[in-house]
């Protein structure tokens, strides 16, 4: 019988997660289909895995922090970042775990060390809370610096480490300047989230922003020296992860990337 995998979010019409899962399981030869849903209501997604056994599913935006009040297990590390993306079934209970900073940390350590480099990390959300938990594991020290002030220092105490004023970031350097916002996606493409000059003090430039794959920031890093990555390696690691949790099989990262590199560069 045919597992159904599902994606919860709203919106989800545009997401690519689909895409890449499909193509994921086509290859490893599992008969799986991954489908986007986009319910008004968490609860009732939940109600919904349980019910029509479904394998496991995706969560994002806007459900990530709400899902983790209906679920019978809230895994370690997505409890201290605040939010789950993914949900798996385990000895009958649906258990939440987070992706997002295993796939972010897995495809960051192909490029460079961790432990003990200056990680300037843009952005207080969702999203740099799982980036912050990754660095912190992985002995990086990163420091903080958002839009909103109050945001950057309340995440900083909370995470222990330091933050900086956006006036100050002008004068910030470090190994690696890594943007969680998501200034610069599509259609916001003319956007970056800081000044050009800022970045030549960088020896390597971020974006988790995948869509486009060289956003704004990425195009003035590069011109000013920096060694850059987009977001698309923690996409299809974090989509990885999902995988390995609900297949205990070893996915297909190579085709995963292509696919949505394909996708994203037809346009
Ligand atoms: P996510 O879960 O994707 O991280 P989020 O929780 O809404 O989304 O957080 C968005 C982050 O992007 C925040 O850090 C936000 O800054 P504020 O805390 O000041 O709102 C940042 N952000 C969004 N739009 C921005 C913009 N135009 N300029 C600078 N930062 C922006």
């Amino acid at each position: 019988m045919k597992t159904i995998y599902a994606l919860f979010g709203n919106p989800v019409a545009h997401s690519l997660s689909p895409l890449m899962h499909n193509a994921a399981y086509a290859h490893m030869g599992i008969n799986a289909r991954y489908m986007a849903f986009c319910p008004r209501d968490i609860k009732e997604a939940i109600r919904l895995i349980r019910e029509e056994d479904i394998g496991g599913a995706s969560v994002t935006i806007p459900f990530k922090v709400e899902v983790m009040k209906y679920l019978d297990r809230v895994e370690e590390s997505a409890k201290a970042i605040g939010a789950v993306n993914t949900v798996c079934r385990k000895d009958g209970m649906l258990v939440g775990h987070n992706t997002d900073w295993q796939g972010f940390i897995a495809d960051l350590k192909m490029h460079t060390d961790i432990e003990g480099r200056k990680f300037v990390v843009l952005g207080a959300g969702g999203a740099a809370r799982a980036v912050l938990y990754g660095l912190l594991r992985e002995g990086g020290l990163p420091v903080i610096v958002n839009r909103t002030a109050e945001k950057a220092a309340a995440l900083a105490e909370e995470f222990g480490c330091p933050c900086l004023s956006i006036d100050e970031m002008a004068d910030a350097e470090g190994d690696c300047l890594i943007n969680v916002t998501s200034v610069g996606m599509f259609p916001g493409i003319d956007a970056s989230p800081v000044q050009r000059e800022v970045l030549a003090r960088f020896r390597r430039v971020i974006d988790v922003v995948y869509n486009p794959i060289k956003t704004k920031l990425l195009q003035d890093a590069e011109s000013s020296g920096c060694i850059i990555h987009s977001g698309l390696g923690m996409f299809v690691r974090q989509g990885a992860e999902q995988i390995r949790l609900w297949t205990g099989l070893e996915p297909p990262l190579a085709i995963m990337k292509n696919i949505v590199l394909a996708r994203l560069t037809e346009r």
